[in-house]
């Protein structure tokens, strides 16, 4: 596996392989991989010829008070773990590669209305960044296809609207959430739990859970916010939000809307963790 640092080199060797008749999927992270992002790895293998993942704890998307500096990287651990699932290039820029004019940048990608709710109310400018990145990092690699985790609900349809309002050339694919043995979906900032705290995070699964089979039983979704959030707290989570949503503009859920999914945020300790499950009643 290739590590490629410019755009230059990155270009070159994306050129070659679309020259040559390859198809070439892409998978963004922010590194600090785990199985989740090497499920998108191997989702990407088996839909294109070519792999191209990339690596940049993108400054644009952390809010002020956010962790951006604590972020883990460790670049040479994730290089192992993409060469061993197949991937044939990575792409670490460094910042100035991905924002040139620093600062000066002017121009933003946004999805107002999908950006504004839910993780977007606690994170204001958060989807902007992410939107923005994305885009950039789409206009960098020019992949045929780009996969996306389903445990970050809300940024895939950001990044769904995105590509549909602006007709960018790339197919999006949703993967569904890689989880532990305890159901808590992975990810890199559960790291940051301490035992105890980890003991106690796969509450947020199993509250959503509970969640999904009180809907199912027929009881309103006010009422099941309200439990769920209780429940979190009981079970030592401090709730962000836990509501009820449309799957396809996350909507608040009316009585005949059937397509739903219930997203909750929760912090605990230093951690703000995220999971989703989806509820398809008939
Ligand atoms: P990051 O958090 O590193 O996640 C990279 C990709 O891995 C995202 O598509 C995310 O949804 C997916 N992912 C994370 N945990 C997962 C899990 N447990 N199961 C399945 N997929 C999972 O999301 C970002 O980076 C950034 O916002 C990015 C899109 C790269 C833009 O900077």
């Amino acid at each position: 596996m290739k590590t490629i640092e410019t755009l230059e080199e990155l270009r070159e060797q994306v050129r070659a392989w679309r020259v040559a008749g390859e198809r070439v999927a892409f998978v963004p992270t922010m590194g600090n991989l785990h199985a989740g992002h090497l499920t998108l790895i191997a989702e990407a293998r088996a839909r294109a010829q070519r792999v191209v993942a990339s690596i940049f704890v993108n400054p644009m998307q952390f809010g002020p008070a956010e962790d951006l500096d604590a972020y883990p990287r460790t670049l040479a651990r994730d290089r192992e773990l993409l060469e061993e699932a197949g991937c044939d290039l990575l792409f670490a820029p460094n910042v100035a590669t991905v924002y040139p004019r620093g600062s000066e940048e002017q121009t933003r990608v946004e999805v107002p209305g999908l950006s504004d709710v839910l993780c977007g109310e606690s994170r204001p400018g958060h989807f902007r960044g992410v939107a923005t990145v994305v885009c950039k990092l789409f206009n960098m690699v020019q992949p045929d296809v780009a996969l996306f985790g389903e445990k970050d609900f809300q940024q895939l349809l950001v990044i769904r609207r995105m590509v549909e309002d602006l007709a960018v050339p790339v197919e999006i694919v949703g993967v569904p959430t890689v989880r532990e043995s305890d159901g808590l979906a992975m990810s890199s900032r559960n790291g940051y739990l301490s035992p105890s705290e980890r003991a106690r995070a796969p509450a947020l699964r199993r509250v959503l859970t509970q969640a999904r089979d009180a809907l199912l039983a027929g009881n309103a979704a006010a009422s099941v916010e309200r439990e769920a959030e209780n429940a979190l707290r009981e079970a030592g989570l401090t709730p962000d939000y836990i509501r009820v949503r449309t799957t396809d503009d996350l909507r608040p859920a009316t009585e005949t809307d059937r397509d739903l999914v219930i997203l909750a945020a929760a912090y605990l300790g230093r951690a703000r963790l995220i999971d989703n499950l989806r509820v398809q009643s008939d």
